[in-house]
């Protein structure tokens, strides 16, 4: 099973970027430990971060054939990309988008999500954890569908 990690803008900065709201791990932090998960199982997977929406938009594109599903962190993206949404919905890869934040107790623009009625869950507010459960409820739903 192959699964694309991907992660939208300033999540680069992750670790030095508002602790408070996102924690203390860098995304090379949460990479080793979802690659260190993989190994226990028959998961391969690769990471892509891109402050670009055109780019995030060519990875998902090019993900046709070659992932069975996607873990997809957005950023900010999140709240504006139809370009993103759009995106999923024309390679139809199963997507789960995770957020470490809690975005709907967070201001109103960050709890509408453009991009989660083209996924078929959404896991948000449990810090770096919610890699490893999107990854999970991926990877079941895959094994399930
Ligand atoms: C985020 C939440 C977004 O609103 C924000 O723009 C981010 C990170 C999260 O993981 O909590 O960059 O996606």
């Amino acid at each position: 099973m192959k699964i694309l990690v991907l992660n939208g803008p300033n999540l680069n900065l992750l670790g030095t970027r508002e602790p408070d709201k996102y924690g203390n791990q860098t995304l090379q932090d949460i990479e080793n430990y979802l690659r260190e998960e993989a190994k226990k199982t028959d998961i391969e997977i690769d990471f892509y971060q891109s402050n670009i929406e055109g780019e995030l938009v060519n990875k998902i594109q090019q993900a046709k054939g070659i992932y069975d599903g996607i873990v997809m962190n957005p950023a900010a993206y999140t709240h504006t990309s139809v370009a993103i949404r759009d995106a999923i919905l024309a390679v139809s890869i199963p997507t789960v988008e995770i957020h470490l934040s809690n975005i709907h107790t967070r201001e109103d623009f960050r709890k509408i999500s453009l991009t989660a009625p083209a996924c078929i869950g959404q896991i948000t507010g449990f810090g770096a954890n919610s890699y490893k459960l999107g990854l999970t409820a991926l990877t079941d739903y895959l094994r399930n569908n």
